[in-house]
């Protein structure tokens, strides 16, 4: 039997790969524009298929949007949080992959620990979806790109300033520089700095990524500007955070350095006045709500390509 198509990181997946999805995501979106959200693709890729999900930690877009986007592919879903599993009560991440693999088509899975994704996926003979862990969130940044290539045509040659902390969100970015040709700058205070395994190897793949403490160096005449929470689930030492990471705020000052067509971007959920002012936050530059809707559009791509059935149906 053909190995599962794991959809764990970014920096695992050929270019080419990421390169068809996101060409599949924006055809898919245009392909149904004007549509009811329930009606399913023309040639219902997730037909016969059945996806679950299992979350460990709170979640509203990963959630809704996965369960849309099989509803759209025409096939279905089975949602728990893992403490109503057997795994709150100490059954092990292999056993569990053991069984979900005979009973459901894929699971997409939100970790606490990036190791027990791996793990299940190890075990799984179905794909398996990194739905955001403590180490990264690789569905987000094709979303992001999408919104991009939305609004400038190509990630080609952008320059994306990330300004806050360092965390598996800018992680996820910097896997995509290395299978994409885009500048990245990553502006975060030295305790809050992005993951140094993360920087190694897309440098060693020669993915441009630059690490600084200022974020006015960072932003300057960028496309896009991208911030996200300062306090992640999962993290626990709030005012150090606070005060550490004040100074990187996104607000109109900071935005005013970008390039004159920048957009903000944030994945979601926001803390106004915290990482970004209200004014930039709901301001005309920000596209955080064409990001959130792209969860449904790239995810929709990732799964057909989980299927094996990009382009095939
Ligand atoms: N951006 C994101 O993953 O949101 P949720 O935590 O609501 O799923
Ligand atoms: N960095 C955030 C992203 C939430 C979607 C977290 O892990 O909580």
């Amino acid at each position: 039997m053909a190995e599962p198509r794991h959809f764990i990181d970014l920096w695992r997946l050929a270019p080419s790969d990421l390169r068809a999805i996101l060409d599949d995501a924006r055809a898919r979106k245009a392909a149904r524009k004007g549509w009811p959200q329930g009606r399913v693709d023309a040639d219902a890729p997730g037909a016969e298929r059945t996806l679950a999900m299992i979350f460990q930690k709170n979640s509203t877009r990963t959630r809704f949007s996965f369960d849309a986007a099989m509803r759209q592919l025409g096939g279905d879903v089975i949602i728990s949080t893992a403490a109503d599993m057997q795994l709150g009560r100490g059954e092990t991440v292999a056993d569990t992959a053991m069984v979900l693999s005979r009973m459901v088509d894929a699971v997409m899975i939100r970790a606490n620990s990036h190791d027990d994704v791996e793990e299940f996926a190890r075990v799984a003979s179905v794909p398996v979806i990194n739905g955001l862990t403590d180490r990264s969130h690789p569905c987000q940044i094709l979303a992001n790109f999408l919104t991009i290539e939305e609004r400038f045509g190509s990630i080609d040659g952008k320059v994306l300033a990330w300004v806050g902390d360092g965390n598996n969100v800018c992680s996820s970015f910097i896997h995509a520089a290395a299978a994409f040709n885009f500048e990245l700058r990553i502006a975060a205070p030295a305790a809050y700095g992005p993951n140094a395994v993360d920087l190694a190897r897309t440098a060693e793949r020669q993915g441009r990524v630059e690490v600084t403490d200022d974020p006015r160096a960072a932003v300057a005449g960028a496309d896009a500007v991208i911030t996200d929470t300062w306090v992640s689930m999962g993290d626990t030492d709030h005012d150090a955070r606070l005060a550490a990471l004040g100074p990187y705020q996104v607000d109109a000052g900071l935005m005013a350095l970008a390039a004159p067509h920048a957009i903000f971007m944030h994945d979601l959920p926001a803390h106004r006045g915290e990482e970004v002012t209200a004014e930039v936050f709901d301001g005309p530059r920000s596209t955080v709500w064409d990001e959130a809707e792209n969860r449904i559009h790239a995810q929709k791509s990732v799964l057909a390509w989980c299927f094996d059935r990009l382009g095939k149906v």
